[in-house]
């Protein structure tokens, strides 16, 4: 992990590495055209095992530092961020398609990426102490990509 985060934040932050890898599967997965039902088991599992928990820990911790004048426009942007990500969850579930697989995989990136290169700084410099260690998040499932059944990226 290059960047060196508050301790706090160190297992969100190693969510976010999983995440990256989750995604880059999946790009795989749809660039080869795997059977579009394993690329659907995978990304939704995912995002109840490993997204669902995350976002929880994030808004939980987040939400009271919504009226931080530093604060208040990265955290809008991550709820934003989440309620989207889970709106594609569901047309996945629903829907499945390349396209929308294809859509996740971009905006899933583009949300970690903003978290880490742009709130997470934020929260270490305005958030103080006692907020940031409400951050710690113990259930860190960070093996979720070795571990899944079917690799449908080889
Ligand atoms: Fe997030
Ligand atoms: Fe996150």
């Amino acid at each position: 992990m290059p960047i060196k985060r508050h301790v706090s934040l160190q297992p969100l932050a190693r969510d976010h590495h999983e995440g990256l890898m989750a995604a880059l599967l999946l790009e795989k997965g749809y660039k080869k055209k795997a059977p579009l039902h394993q690329l659907q088991d995978f990304s939704t599992q995912f995002f109840h095992s490993v997204l669902v928990p995350h976002f929880f820990i994030e808004e939980n911790a987040a939400m009271p530092l919504l009226d931080h004048p530093e604060l208040k426009a990265g955290i809008e942007k991550m709820l934003h961020d989440h309620v989207q990500l889970k709106k594609m969850i569901e047309d996945i579930q629903h829907q499945p398609s390349y396209e929308a697989i294809e859509l996740f995989v971009v905006s899933l990136k583009e949300h970690i990426r903003f978290e880490d290169r742009v709130l997470f700084i934020q929260l270490e410099q305005w958030a103080g102490e006692v907020a940031l260690a409400t951050f710690v998040h113990q259930e860190s499932k960070r093996n979720f990509c070795e571990v899944f059944p079917v690799k449908f990226w080889l």
